[in-house]
């Protein structure tokens, strides 16, 4: 059987050339669409790779000015960044400490690289000696606790000269209470990209390492079970609601389906997070000869565009930088 369309429509005929397919290309990838996450840990002398990520590795706090001007130069736009504490205890207090390590390393990042968009990851995991994301309470992580420390951290980053704070630790109501918190501080201009919607995934599990997380367990009593997709719509919608500036799907490449919706149903600048297992999965595929390293990152990179993304947070920004997509 033949299509009715054929032998009128023929699609292989944009196909033809290079040129012609660039022509017709609907999605593209851009540097200014790219975020690259960096871990900082301070008290440490040389940069540390990070085994389970080939190609990352740590900065030194010490070093952390030198870094951020090579990311700068290189072309990489905006950064997120986390903090590797050496300071943790029961609440994460050193992140909402006016010289702890997120306000100082957001201080040195703006002063080295001032045009540098650099956003700040809102947490606690990588500040608590239990590494969970915020105050234990009867053996649960307390909501409403939580936030009032969010809001402090929250400032601290704002104060310290942070483009946008982004809290990724899935409280409820957090960006309300960190939206009150930055206006009454007199940061009314200082925008929130929410982790809207963050699943409870496995694929964090190169993260652990990189970031130096003690946790023991998992973090499924706040962020969301990876096979809702409803909720995930709930959530994001929620975000938005309460204030924030930019909505984010995270992880990436599992969660297409949620970006598409989420994308349908807000108007707000989406972002998606490819995960440090996903990361993974490329690097460790590539090393063992399996996959096309540039040409898998490009796909996927491409794909997360055609599903709705404005903005990629990926490992792969500095890369991309220095050797074009
Ligand atoms: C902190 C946070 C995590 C990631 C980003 N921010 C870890 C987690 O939620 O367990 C994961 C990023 C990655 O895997 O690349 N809450």
């Amino acid at each position: 059987m033949t299509s009715p369309l054929f032998p009128i429509a023929r699609p292989r005929r944009l196909r033809r050339t290079a040129a012609l397919r660039a022509l017709v290309r609907e999605s593209t990838v851009r540097m200014e669409d790219l975020i690259y996450p960096i871990f900082v840990e301070e008290g440490l002398e040389a940069p540390a790779p990070v085994e389970s990520m080939p190609g990352v590795s740590r900065i030194p706090e010490q070093q952390l000015s030198r870094h951020i001007k090579a990311i700068a130069d290189a072309g990489v736009r905006a950064v997120m960044m986390f903090g590797v504490s050496r300071h943790k205890d029961a609440t994460g207090s050193d992140s909402f400490s006016p010289d702890g390590l997120m306000a100082r390393m957001i201080r040195t990042a703006k002063d080295a690289a001032p045009e540098l968009v650099v956003m700040s990851d809102n947490c606690f995991c990588e500040y608590t000696d239990h590494g969970h994301c915020g105050v234990i309470h009867d053996g649960h992580v307390h909501n409403d606790m939580t936030l009032e420390n969010l809001a402090r951290q929250a400032v601290v980053a704002a104060r310290a000269g942070a483009d946008v704070v982004a809290p990724s630790g899935m409280m409820d109501g957090q960006i309300s209470a960190i939206r009150a918190a930055l206006d009454q501080a007199g940061y009314d201009q200082t925008p929130i990209m929410a982790y809207s919607t963050k699943f409870a995934s496995a694929f964090y599990g190169p993260f652990r390492e990189a970031a130096g997380s003690s946790l023991k367990g998992d973090r499924k009593a706040y962020q969301m079970d990876p096979l809702n997709g409803r909720e995930a719509l709930r959530e994001s919608l929620a975000d938005e609601a309460e204030g924030a500036d930019f909505l984010m799907v995270k992880p990436g490449l599992p969660y297409l389906d949620v970006l598409a919706r989420v994308r349908a149903a807000s108007n707000l600048p989406l972002a998606v997070y490819q995960v440090s297992g996903e990361y993974a999965m490329i690097k460790f595929a590539a090393q063992a000869g399996a996959l096309d390293e540039k040409l898998v990152v490009r796909e996927t990179l491409g794909a997360f565009k055609r599903a709705g993304a404005d903005l990629i947070l990926t490992y792969f920004a500095m890369d991309i930088a220095r050797e074009g997509f």
